[in-house]
């Protein structure tokens, strides 16, 4: 049996004038809400910090999936984790894995670590046993609304296969240019959980994306066993 597909839309994407809307339409069919946070340093744009989280917190009782696109992610584990952070990717590019990770652990959230497209499998391959989910970009980090990288499938795969292979609990989530053609590809590949935020937010029914998604998704699982 596969695990199950989770499909995580991007508020990136959203009207930020209109969050709680835009979360209320994909709250019914939504595994969990991807919140990326940008810090002028590691990625070259600025989004949301600690307050906007806790305010969807408290607006949504969706899982909250802070990916943290920043320099010194230790400094805010705790600020986001109080705001309601449920799930926390770090990226493997920055200093302090096993410290970060530690961190994650004691302060009880889901721990992720996050790698760049040109970042190779080996960067991840010592902290794997280590992890709830690895976030595997397909796009350069710090916008939305990019073309999906297809270089990346093969370490997709190759993150997935060792995985497997250690017995690990770890799944692979995937983000960047996600949407109803590129989907197919990662998932087949070993992905498990899709980030989207054009693919979902960019489009006139969002929840109807959601779910073509998730059809499209569960359709290439069935595959590849
Ligand atoms: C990019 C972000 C992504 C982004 C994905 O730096 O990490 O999560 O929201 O957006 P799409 O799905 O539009 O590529
Ligand atoms: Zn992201």
């Amino acid at each position: 049996m596969p695990p199950p597909c989770r499909i995580a839309p991007s508020i990136l994407s959203a009207d930020f004038a209109a969050l709680a809307e835009a979360i209320d339409r994909v709250a019914p069919v939504a595994d969990l809400l991807h919140v990326d946070v940008m810090d002028g340093h590691f990625v070259p744009n600025l989004t949301i910090g600690p307050p906007v989280v806790a305010a969807i917190d408290r607006h949504t009782p969706l899982t909250l999936d802070c990916h943290l696109m920043m320099t010194n992610p230790g400094e805010f584990l705790e600020p986001f984790r109080a705001a309601g952070a449920d799930w926390i990717s770090v990226h493997v590019e920055v200093d302090d894995t096993a410290d970060l990770l530690a961190e994650m652990v004691r302060l009880g959230v889901k721990a992720g670590l996050a790698i760049n497209p040109e970042t190779p499998f080996e960067a991840l391959e010592p902290w794997l046993g280590s992890l709830d989910h690895v976030l595997v970009m397909t796009v350069h980090p710090g916008f939305g609304g990019q073309a999906f990288m297809a270089e990346v499938v093969p370490k997709i795969r190759a993150v997935a296969a060792a995985i497997d292979q250690g017995g690990y609990r770890a799944f692979v989530e995937v983000d960047g240019g996600i949407d109803a053609e590129t989907i197919d590809a990662v998932a087949e590949a070993g992905a498990t959980c899709f980030v989207a935020g054009n693919a979902v937010f960019g489009q006139a029914d969002p929840a109807g994306a959601v779910r073509q998604l998730r059809a499209a998704a569960d359709a290439a699982c069935r595959g590849r066993t």
